[in-house]
């Protein structure tokens, strides 16, 4: 039997049962900031385990994508290990919401694996979470289990957590054993299908509370269902995996070999090429991209992982192509759309494949040179960090390169806080409104509501609703009866017109009024069913199950619909000019404003914004209608409805079409009914988010000829600021290109002359107060005036400084901020310039600094300098330009560093004969400072670290030159 046809078999068993089928969600999980990735079958069930959400079924059987790599389900490590572990696999399941229970669920299973797989029974033992009577009872006299063969195990084996918070119960397993012992080693039992009785979930607040009602929720992991049913030694040699290593084998000299046991280095990875292709391909065909946090993160380290291996099968060929390029051909029979995005898949891996493999290489050999020399067979934090932090290496490839050679690293938590403190620096913070609803959902009792929030807002902007929950701001966001006037907080009616914010619309601004007050409603938010409104109280009081009034601000909604009915007509333009590989990976949609990210590796030629914008521009004026349907999800996909997959569909949906073929996207947003409400389409920018993603900013309606009047005002202002005349605003060149060529030539100059100061005052090369080099910067070239001149001027600058948008149409002109800054390199430079000078000037007051000796008949000079500078040559170099100046004498230069601080002793040539720098350096300061050192007549250097003797350096000198 092969992998497909127990899914098949699966299902319908489970069909003839009346479970409904559902499908498979998104691997990356909705609504649900606990999980990284969807690890459980269950997970997309969540919100109806604890009473949030009705079901529509009350029993359910699904075939889920699973990803355990993060989280408190990783599996990453173990993958090629052992002949059970993935990063991805499917896992079958069924469950009863407050339906049956523990009997019922007992019985099905069994009888699945019995009657429809022919599992012999005498191979399937059972174990039994050790407090659970009854179902020991429901094994033992239900189904006349042997009471050997049932196992009462603890909390850690048959207890089963979502995460550390979510659902959870007691579970009973069902395990596969293939030796005749009444008392078998553990190890040597195989787990088959999890039964998990959820009657319990775990709170933020580490409370376990009990569930509403309690739950069915098994799963059986595909791959090692399919191990056994086809009695292979492990996953890797079922159907599922064969071809794919076969496909690798063809481009090796090694062989994976189907029937050694034994498992050598490169068997491990032929089993990680083939398990990482897996779970790529279906990470990327759900949206996920390499980047560097997040699911984006993970997805890079699955591929670095793989194509560390890669390196080990064979080096020249990129095997993880070869695989990917079999697990889609294999998988794309059950999931179709794997088949779709193909050459985004290939073309990720082939990206990723080209950044990382110089620095694998690189990386490696130091790593290998770092672990060579390590006396104690510990590789420090700081070696892990670099790895990180300079060539890509994930900490996880770090430890496997590590561990294979019988290391390890110390120190990991600390590179985990570094990394996090990265990445938090990096990263914009949750919205102030979206931590506020976090803090709030904390006092929400999940229970205190089941219904969701209707809306009906797609036709009216006004709806009559009534108050159902109030929460104070000023109360830590807890429930209150009543909110007074100036008070903030947040609102729930039974019913709303105010859509909230979502897949890229911001939410909807308004009104609310009681007979007892009046609200601003400043945002709109959902979580989990319930839409929130955030509210302050302008006037009265709003209370408790009062009637309300609520009335959208149309302007405003009627702006945001502008935007986002063009961000569907951008996605579907760049379809066109780009291919259908393009796929939306973020998105934005304010009033009259649009960001749209997607997936694309090449920056867009001016050609290509041109031809978007024009295009979109004309469905606009051919005044395209806009229209909705709701679909069941199927039928939407099958006539050509674009999804976000990562989106959860297991009912009807709602269907946006433009024109007849514009564009068809499921969408729950609010749009424009005619494409001429958008009035206007036009590009501001278009730039680089992370690797093979590419953003889109664009403004609508009266926002773009706002724009780009604020365009104009900005660039004139611009421009009076920096003295522009008239006329140069009307020539073609770009001014403010000329203004900043001038000022870099500016800067330029300086930099010149305080190199030759140096130069003149010590020798070339001199770094003393060493002036950065800043970056040249490049000059790019002027396109073709494409709008008026100025608004030109303004996009390159725009382009070429990376400002984006303004949030509102403020007075702020960020072009002002450029010349500043411009400005302000230009006197730091000068400021330096200054100081160079100023040091050089003062060169000679440091030899007034000398005192005399007499030593016989020679007289000198001693000159003790004190710099804080660790740069051994350049405090030689100073001390020789000292000596320059110097006419008979011994200079001794002393740096700082911070333990070992470096000497410098050069004599001037009239007295090399009698005093040597070496000698002296050797024989009187070293010993005195209990430090070290030597050289020759004319110069010496050395080192020492204790400073309490420096005060007295100058007497003990001057005493010990007379002597010698
Ligand atoms: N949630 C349980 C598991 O993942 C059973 O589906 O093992």
């Amino acid at each position: 039997m092969t992998s497909f046809q127990i899914r098949e078999k699966f299902l319908r068993f489970f069909q003839n049962e009346n479970h409904k089928w559902l499908p498979s969600s998104s691997l990356i999980p909705q609504n649900d900031p606990t999980l990284l990735f969807v690890n459980a079958g269950m997970n997309q069930f969540k919100n109806i385990f604890l009473g949030l959400e009705s079901p529509k079924d009350l029993n359910v059987t699904t075939i889920q994508k699973c990803l355990r790599a993060g989280g408190k389900h990783n599996d990453i490590e173990n993958v090629g290990e052992t002949p059970w572990h993935h990063t991805f696999f499917e896992m079958m399941g069924n469950f009863s919401f407050g339906d049956y229970f523990k009997k019922r669920a007992i019985e099905l299973a069994w009888r699945f694996l019995v009657t429809e797989l022919h599992f012999s029974e005498d191979h399937l033992w059972v174990s039994v979470f050790e407090e659970d009577e009854e179902t020991y009872e429901l094994w033992k006299n239900h189904i006349h289990i042997p009471e050997y063969k049932i196992l009462r195990l603890g909390k850690k084996s048959n207890f089963w957590q979502m995460g550390d918070t979510g659902p959870c119960g007691p579970c009973s397993e069902i395990h596969y054993y293939n030796g005749k012992e009444k008392k078998p080693n553990p190890e040597d039992l195989i787990e088959i299908w999890n039964l998990v009785f959820m009657e319990f979930y775990d709170t933020e607040t580490q409370e376990r509370k009990p569930l509403p009602k309690p739950c069915v929720d098994t799963g059986m992991g595909l791959e090692r269902l399919t191990c056994l049913v086809q009695k292979t030694k492990s996953n890797y040699n079922t159907d599922s995996f064969k071809e794919i290593i076969q496909s690798l084998e063809e481009h090796s000299p090694y062989q994976y070999n189907f029937l050694e046991h034994q498992l050598k280095e490169e068997q491990m990875a032929f089993r990680v090429i083939a398990d990482h292709s897996r779970a790529l391909s279906f990470l990327i065909s759900d949206g996920v991209i390499p980047g560097s946090d997040g699911s984006n993160y993970v997805l890079r380290r699955i591929m670095r992982r793989a194509l560390y291996y890669n390196q080990k099968l064979n080096p020249k060929v990129n095997l993880l192509e070869k695989a990917t390029e079999k697990t889609i051909e294999l998988m794309s029979s059950v999931y179709p759309y794997l088949k779709k995005e193909r050459s985004l898949i290939l073309s990720l891996i082939d990206e990723e494949t080209h950044r990382f493999s110089k620095s694998l290489e690189i990386g490696r050999k130091k790593l290998k040179e770092k672990i060579k020399s390590s006396p104690n067979s510990f590789i420090d934090f700081k070696t892990a960090w670099d790895l990180y932090s300079t060539y890509g290496f994930p900490i996880d490839l770090t430890r496997l390169i590590v561990k294979e050679n019988h290391c390890q690293i110390i120190d990991e938590k600390t590179f985990e806080k570094e990394k996090s403190l990265l990445e938090k620096n990096q990263k914009p913070s949750l919205g102030l409104e979206k931590n506020h609803l976090e803090s709030l959902m904390k006092n929400f009792n999940p229970t205190l509501t089941h219904q969701e929030t209707s809306f009906t807002g797609y036709e009216k902007d006004q709806a009559e609703s009534s108050i159902l929950f109030l929460f104070q701001e000023e109360e830590s966001f807890s429930e209150v009866k009543k909110i007074e006037k100036n008070k903030m907080g947040w609102l729930v009616t039974e019913k709303t017109c105010f859509y909230p914010e979502g897949g890229g619309p911001i939410g909807d601004r308004g009104l609310l009024k009681t007979d007892t007050g009046e609200a601003e409603i400043l945002d709109t938010l959902k979580k989990n069913k319930i839409i929130f409104h955030k509210i302050k109280v302008l006037e009265g009081t709003l209370n408790q199950n009062s009637s309300c009034k609520l009335i959208v601000n149309s302007e405003f909604r009627s702006l945001i619909s502008t935007s986002h009915s063009a961000t569907h007509l951008l996605h579907s333009s760049l379809r066109k000019l780009l291919g259908n590989t393009v796929r939306q990976a973020g998105s934005l949609v304010e009033p009259g404003y649009l960001r749209f990210d997607f997936t694309q590796a090449q920056p867009l030629t001016e050609k290509q914004l041109e031809i978007l914008e024009k295009d979109i521009c004309e469905k606009i004026q051919n005044k395209e209608e806009v229209s909705f349907k709701f679909l069941p999800y199927k039928q939407a996909l099958q006539e050509g409805a674009l999804s976000l997959r990562g989106e959860n569909y297991d009912h009807e949906v709602r269907v946006i079409q433009i024109g007849k073929n514009t564009s068809k996207e499921l969408c729950g947003g609010i749009h424009v009914k005619n494409l001429q409400e958008i009035k206007d389409f036009k590009i501001i920018m278009e730039t680089g988010v992370q690797s093979g993603v590419r953003r889109i900013l664009a403004c609508t309606s009266s926002i773009s000829e706002k724009w780009e009047e604020d365009l104009k005002n900005q660039v004139v202002e611009l421009a009076q600021d920096l003295n522009f005349s008239k006329e140069t605003l009307n020539q073609k060149e770009n001014p403010f290109f000329q203004w900043e060529k001038e000022q870099n030539q500016k800067m330029d100059h300086l930099k010149k002359q305080i190199v030759n100061l140096q130069f003149i005052n010590l020798k070339p090369n001199s770094s003393i107060l060493s002036v950065k080099n800043s970056k040249s910067l490049a000059y790019p070239k002027v396109e073709h005036a494409r709008r008026s001149i100025l608004t030109k001027f303004n996009l390159e600058l725009r382009k070429y400084l990376g400002i984006s948008i303004p949030k509102k149409m403020e007075s702020h002109n960020p072009f002002l901020d450029w010349a500043e800054k411009k400005q302000n390199q230009l006197e730091t430079l000068q400021k330096q310039f200054d100081n160079v000078q100023s040091f050089f000037s003062k060169t000679k007051d440091l030899l007034k600094q000398s005192k005399p000796f007499k030593k016989g008949e020679i007289q000198g000079h001693l000159l003790i300098v004190n710099l804080p500078l660790k740069d051994r040559k350049l405090l030689a170099e100073i001390a020789d330009q000292l000596k320059t100046k110097m006419s008979s004498g011994v200079i001794v230069a002393i740096g700082e560093d911070l333990k070992s601080h470096p000497i410098i002793v050069t004599v001037t040539k009239n007295l090399q004969k009698d005093i040597s720098a070496g000698e002296f350096l050797k024989n009187e300061l070293a010993p005195f400072l209990k430090g070290k050192g030597g050289g020759q007549n004319h110069f010496a250097q050395g080192s020492f670290s204790d400073k309490s003797q420096l005060s007295k350096l100058e007497t003990f000198l001057l005493q010990s030159l007379k002597k010698s």
